[in-house]
């Protein structure tokens, strides 16, 4: 089938685009790169033109609540308008396990980013409101939030990471789940997708650091109760796909050659 993916240029929608075709698909690309800005409706519907399903994985370049918010909501009004017009049947957008708790709670959740949390499950709203047959696929954290969460709180050779509880995932399992979803194989207007185990972020960064041989001494920080509670945990009917961290880290960073 023909699969429209918007954000194909990035990290998720370049995964996505390579299964997608590897099983035989046919896929149509938007992304600013390509030509196609979502914030701008016109236009939009010829590019989805022939498309069955669209895969919404575009990210904001803001990632505070306000631009977020704003960002992922018009993006997800415009590609709905437009799919519907280009005869779309089926729309899937990526988001991320805890949101709609994170949006429904008083306290803050203490993930670092709850604003942009909020923002996803406002990002998901609009996608049900605006796209022909809305389906929501949420994540947990990809196994490459290990190594940027050492930037987030770095100072010179120590850093804080939070002591987030996580079952994170390889990008390239999940979007074999996206795919799925895409297609009709996965039913199911909301789908988690996770990692086989449950981690701890502070952990898995002090991990990636020493395999990636760097110096930084990551300290843990503390988090909010409801990510102390499994706020970002997938529920009992989550899709659970590998490799665990530990499987990822040995296959994708190089031990560094020790000096003689
Ligand atoms: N990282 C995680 O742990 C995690 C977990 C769950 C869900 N997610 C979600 O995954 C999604 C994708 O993340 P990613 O890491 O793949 O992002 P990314 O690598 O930064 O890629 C973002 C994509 O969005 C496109 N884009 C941005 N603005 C656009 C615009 N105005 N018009 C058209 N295309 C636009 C970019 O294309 P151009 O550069 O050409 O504009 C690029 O293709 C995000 O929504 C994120 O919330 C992430």
């Amino acid at each position: 089938m023909r699969i429209a993916i918007a954000g194909v240029s990035g990290l998720v929608g370049s995964a996505l685009a390579r299964a997608a075709q590897a099983a035989g698909h046919d896929v149509v690309g938007l992304s600013k790169e390509s030509g196609t800005d979502v914030l701008q409706p016109t236009g939009l519907a010829d590019a989805l033109t022939g498309a069955e399903a669209l895969v919404d994985v575009v990210q904001s370049p803001s990632l505070d609540e306000d631009g977020a918010t704003a960002f992922f909501t018009a993006a997800a009004a415009n590609l709905g308008t437009a799919a519907h017009e280009a005869g779309v049947r089926r729309t899937v957008v990526l988001s991320i396990i805890g949101v709609d708790k994170i949006a429904a709670s008083e306290t803050e959740a203490g993930t670092g980013f709850d604003g942009y949390y909020r923002a996803k499950y406002a990002q998901e709203l609009a996608c049900v409101a605006h796209a022909p047959g809305p389906h929501v696929v949420r994540s947990a954290q990809f196994h490459d939030i290990a190594r940027q969460a050492i930037g987030w709180g770095r100072d010179g050779d120590r850093t804080t990471v939070p002591d987030l509880v996580t079952q994170p995932v390889a990008v390239d399992a999940m979007v074999e789940v996206l795919l799925a979803v895409a297609t009709g194989e996965i039913e199911g207007d909301l789908v988690e997708v996770a990692g086989p185990q449950q981690e701890n972020l502070a952990l898995l960064s002090a991990a990636y650091a020493e395999r990636a041989g760097d110096p930084v001494q990551v300290d843990g920080a503390p988090v909010g109760e409801l990510v102390r509670d499994g706020v970002l945990l997938p529920g009992e009917d989550g899709h659970l796909v590998g490799p665990s961290f530990d499987q990822w880290l040995d296959a994708t960073v190089t031990v560094p050659a020790r000096r003689p």
